[in-house]
């Protein structure tokens, strides 16, 4: 007689799996886009230090603890929380806010990288290669103030995440980020190093390493702190949600900080990538979310063999794109198809419609809804703004505060261990991290970015 079974949860398979898909999330536009571009506007080496600095303060324990709190879970992350928490508590709205976050995220992330798409195509064809900033400017002036061309390409890009998604965690995310990982760090090194070798570089690689902290107001704080939450895909569930497909022999505070390390490593590479070249060539490190789109082309076309490196850099901005996006769709895709008992390609498909109408709003940004402004900023500047200085780290906030003053250190330790498998020396001052210092430091720094004290 057959016996009837339930399905078995989807997951990843191999430790090499956990660990590219985990770090497929935290790799991503962040490092290439916004690392440097923060980078060059808030001064070099001294916002660097802020970020490192909160990345091991704030980002690294937030991160186990996600982890942990998912693995323990094993379901969707509104799940998780409501089935740990004690009854009656809400602390499923951590994750309601995720959700609410990652569709804000999406929405802009899902337009950068569809000029990151758009732009491997004019990198191709050579029409974006010219040492004239103000023609590679206008090129992309071009592109994003062209309401069709930009809402095509992020349905594209949107299609395109979907279609990996549908395959499921890991035959999709986890078959797909084991390939492409190993290709973007050799990329980024021959890009790097490609960067080092030109004449000048030095000047590049003294604005990323010698610090002035002249420029380190209570804002510039925040956006870092804000920029680690970011880079680390935590304060929104995305670690939860991963870490419920986590193994159960996983270590995990040790595959955590290999992912923070070689997160910072992309970064650096990519600051190594493009601050030595932006001086050499004598362009601006200051010009803002346009570095990518704008100095970058104009770089390359400087260099010796530049086309050639120019495609290379727009395929490797959209491997690290890719992965980073189906984490991100991945919280609301678990949440309606477990919590609400679709079926995922359903589910999958409801969440990149309502995708393709909020974010548009992003995509349109530059063209049709220019003038469109809410606090003084456009829906992108907007969404980017509430997304990384607040519904993140309030979420980082509550998530310290369940696992240090509600879970507590046993049950912790129990997770953390593996069941008392794992020696571990550092968990006591992770907990007393968890508990005082994590939740305080991003209260202050929130609290002070905003100027609300
Ligand atoms: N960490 C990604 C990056 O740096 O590009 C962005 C990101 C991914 C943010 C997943 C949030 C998230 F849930």
């Amino acid at each position: 007689m057959s016996q009837i079974t339930p399905k078995a949860r989807d997951g990843f398979t191999s430790k090499f799996g956990v660990l590219a898909a985990t770090l497929g999330s935290a790799v991503g536009l962040g490092n290439i886009w916004k690392f440097p571009y923060l980078t060059g506007e808030n001064g070099g080496a001294g916002f660097l230090l802020v970020y490192v600095i909160a990345t091991l303060l704030v980002g690294l324990p937030v991160m186990i603890s996600e982890i942990m709190l998912g693995r323990k879970g094993k379901s969707d992350a509104v799940t998780t929380l409501s089935k740990l928490a004690p009854k009656g508590q809400p602390w499923w709205l951590i994750a309601a806010m995720g959700v609410l976050a990652a569709f804000l995220i999406m929405s802009f992330y899902s337009e950068v990288a569809a000029w990151v798409f758009a732009y491997i195509f004019k990198a191709v064809d050579g029409s974006i290669l010219s040492t004239d900033p103000k023609v590679t400017g206008a090129a992309f002036g071009a592109l994003i103030s062209d309401p069709l061309q930009s809402l095509l390409w992020q349905w594209l890009v949107l299609a395109l995440m979907g279609g990996i998604l549908l395959m499921g965690v890991s035959k999709g995310i986890e078959a797909v980020t084991k390939k492409l990982m190993p290709v973007l760090f050799i990329l980024l090194l021959v890009i790097g190093i490609r960067s080092l070798t030109l004449p000048g570089a030095s000047q590049g690689l003294h604005f990323l390493f010698s610090p002035d902290f002249s420029k380190i107001t209570a804002g510039v704080v925040l956006t870092a702190m804000g920029l680690a939450f970011f880079k680390l895909s935590i304060g929104m569930g995305c670690m939860m949600t991963y870490g419920s497909y986590f193994r159960d022999d996983q270590n995990i505070p040790l595959t955590t900080f290999r992912v923070m390390c070689a997160d910072l490593f992309v970064s650096m590479l990519a600051g190594i990538a493009i601050f030595p070249a932006v001086f050499a060539f004598g362009f601006e490190p200051t010009a803002g979310p346009s570095l990518l789109f704008i100095t970058i082309p104009a770089v390359f076309a400087s260099i010796p063999f530049g086309h050639l490196f120019m495609v290379l850099f727009f395929v490797l901005s959209a491997i690290a794109a890719t992965g980073a996006m189906l984490s991100i769709l991945e919280v609301p895709v678990s949440v309606v198809s477990e919590r609400f008992g679709m079926s995922r390609p359903k589910a999958t498909l409801l969440n990149l419609l309502v995708l393709g109408a909020v974010g548009s709003t992003c995509a349109l940004s530059n063209s049709s809804l220019a003038d469109v402004h809410i606090a003084g900023k456009t829906f992108f500047d907007l969404f980017d703004f509430v997304s990384s200085n607040v519904l993140m780290p309030l979420g980082g906030i509550f998530l310290c505060l369940f696992v240090g003053w509600v879970w507590g250190f046993e049950r912790m330790k129990e997770a953390l261990t593996n069941g008392g498998e794992l020696e571990l020396a550092i968990l006591k001052p992770l907990f007393f991290i968890i508990r005082y210092v994590s939740p305080l430091l991003i209260l202050i720094v929130m609290l002070k970015g905003l100027g609300l004290f």
